[in-house]
């Protein structure tokens, strides 16, 4: 066992696990933060998505020994700001408004994945968001919808 120190959701997490304890396990079962989704435990469907760091990782290929001091923001961070505003992540929103989530399986990792591509200033652009989530399957929207909607917080964001 190892005691790892990290952020995760803008508060202070600490956790005593063996090093190879993957992230995900440890955000849904060790911090309760079941938000975040296992798919395929094996880095293909993106269903387990988080940001380290601001950047996308499938949860569920990181081991605890990577996360050590670093920053983690999980689906649940999206709603808790949210919360504190009085109004769901402007994602959501759009995924809402636009039928984007269907079963909901996928939601959480794309609605990560989304995130980090808007953070890092991505524009509205339909290859460009197919790209930054070509690492998040679904099953049910045909993406269409789910594009849809992120192109359209690009929009707001880029004519605020
Ligand atoms: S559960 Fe992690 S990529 Fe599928
Ligand atoms: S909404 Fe069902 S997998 Fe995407």
């Amino acid at each position: 066992m190892t005691r790892y120190r990290f952020l995760v959701n803008g508060t202070p997490a600490e956790v005593d696990v063996p090093g190879m304890r993957r992230l995900l396990d440890v955000l849904r079962e060790d911090l309760g933060l079941t938000g975040t989704k296992e798919g395929c435990g094996e880095g293909e469907c993106g269903a387990c998505s988080v940001l380290l760091d601001g950047q996308v990782v499938d949860a569920c290929l990181v081991p605890m020994a990577q996360v050590d001091g670093r920053i983690v923001r999980s689906v649940v961070g999206l709603t808790l700001a949210a919360r504190e505003r009085g109004t769901l992540d402007a994602l959501q929103e759009a995924f809402l408004e636009h039928g984007a989530a269907q079963c909901g399986i996928c939601s959480p990792g794309m609605l990560m994945a989304a995130r980090a591509y808007l953070d890092a200033g991505g524009d509205d652009d339909e290859d460009h968001i197919r790209e930054a989530i070509a690492g998040n399957l679904c099953r049910c929207t045909g993406y269409t919808k789910i594009v849809t909607a992120i192109a359209a917080v690009a929009a707001d964001v880029g004519g605020a």
